[in-house]
């Protein structure tokens, strides 16, 4: 029986995933063993097995309301005057889509954001879509169904990608990050996305200048319109970060680039002046502090030679400490 590359991972070794190939509906990680299972129709990739009760709550959650969840939803975009196709349509753009991206989009539920990204894709792209709730997703390709760009689903908790790194050009989540493990999920949608590409998430947040407002009282009876924005939870990686806040203004919404590691920045830059020397001398170069009188000797003698404190401290330092040590 042969073995079929696949693009998803053991969300538990990190192990590619291959496909029996007609040897029924499973997936396995070759060398640990690992087996992975369809239930309801989709891959199941979520992990662990033995899920946190916060998790286990929101997916029976979901289940539970999955057949009802496009009823209640447009009454969120209603309350607030706002036409759910733009607002939805304005957060996609943000994306960056071309025809031939990869692209993921986490809890994407009945799919209600996923009808306007899988156009904006053709054949040569990928559609990935993924939730916790099988009768959300299966909402979800029911309504995708016609839509031409190659698409697969998967059972998977957002805080444990079953993805490479680098894989996607965009990720996107909405409205379900309170229930995620904020800081965990958001450094798997970076680490899944290749450097250069866009991250959108938002959810509820009522803005500072709006709490204890009659507004924001009346929408808090559900008090998850309270939460923060998660702005400590944002990856190292996150360059040309935005956060607005949209529908009402009682969500927040945070785009940025992923980038690799920390910012880059020229740390020897010359400062200009008579202190002189460079941001990476400061920080790395203290030494213990001097008398009074040493200082101004060392400013003087600094201005005499036309050099700056820096370079007169560092070249002298230097020197001397040669000479006693005998290098
Ligand atoms: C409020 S719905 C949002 C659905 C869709 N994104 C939208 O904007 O209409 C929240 C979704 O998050 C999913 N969800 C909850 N916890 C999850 C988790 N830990 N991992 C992945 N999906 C989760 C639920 O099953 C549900 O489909």
């Amino acid at each position: 029986m042969s073995l079929k590359e696949t693009i998803f991972i053991s969300p538990e070794t990190g192990e590619k995933l291959f496909e029996h190939e007609g040897g029924g509906l499973h997936y396995v990680a070759p060398e640990s063993g690992h087996k992975y299972e369809y239930i309801s129709g989709f891959l199941d990739l979520v992990y662990p097995k033995e899920l946190n009760e916060r998790v286990k709550y929101h997916k029976h959650f979901f289940e539970n309301l999955a057949d009802d969840y496009d009823r209640y939803m447009p009454q969120t975009f209603k309350t607030h005057k706002e036409d759910e196709a733009t607002v939805r349509n304005s957060f996609i753009d943000l994306l960056n889509l071309q025809p031939n991206s990869k692209v993921l989009e986490v809890a994407c539920g009945t799919g209600r954001d996923s009808e306007f990204i899988a156009p904006r894709l053709n054949k040569d792209g990928q559609f990935v879509l993924t939730d916790i709730s099988p009768k959300m997703l299966k909402i979800c390709n029911d309504k995708l169904a016609n839509t031409e760009v190659p698409k697969m689903y998967c059972l998977c908790n957002a805080d444990h990608l079953p993805f490479p790194d680098n894989y996607f050009d965009a990720v996107y989540s909405f409205t379900a990050m309170q229930y995620f493990d904020i800081k965990a999920s958001l450094a798997e949608m970076a680490r899944v996305t290749k450097p250069g590409g866009k991250i959108v998430v938002g959810d509820h947040s009522m803005p500072p200048w709006l709490r204890g407002t009659y507004f924001s009282n009346v929408l808090s009876t559900n008090p998850g319109i309270l939460a923060e924005v998660p702005l400590n939870d944002i990856p190292v990686c996150a360059r040309n970060v935005i956060v607005r806040w949209v529908i009402g203004g009682i969500f927040y919404l945070i785009d940025f680039v992923v980038g690799e590691g920390e910012p880059d920045a020229d740390f020897d830059y010359m400062i200009a002046g008579a202190r002189g020397g460079t941001l990476r001398t400061r920080y790395e170069g203290q030494l213990e502090g001097v008398t009074k009188e040493a200082k101004e000797l060392a400013i003087k003698a600094a201005k005499a030679k036309g050099m700056t404190l820096h370079e007169w401290l560092d070249s002298n330092v230097k020197e001397q400490a040669k000479a006693q040590l005998g290098k």
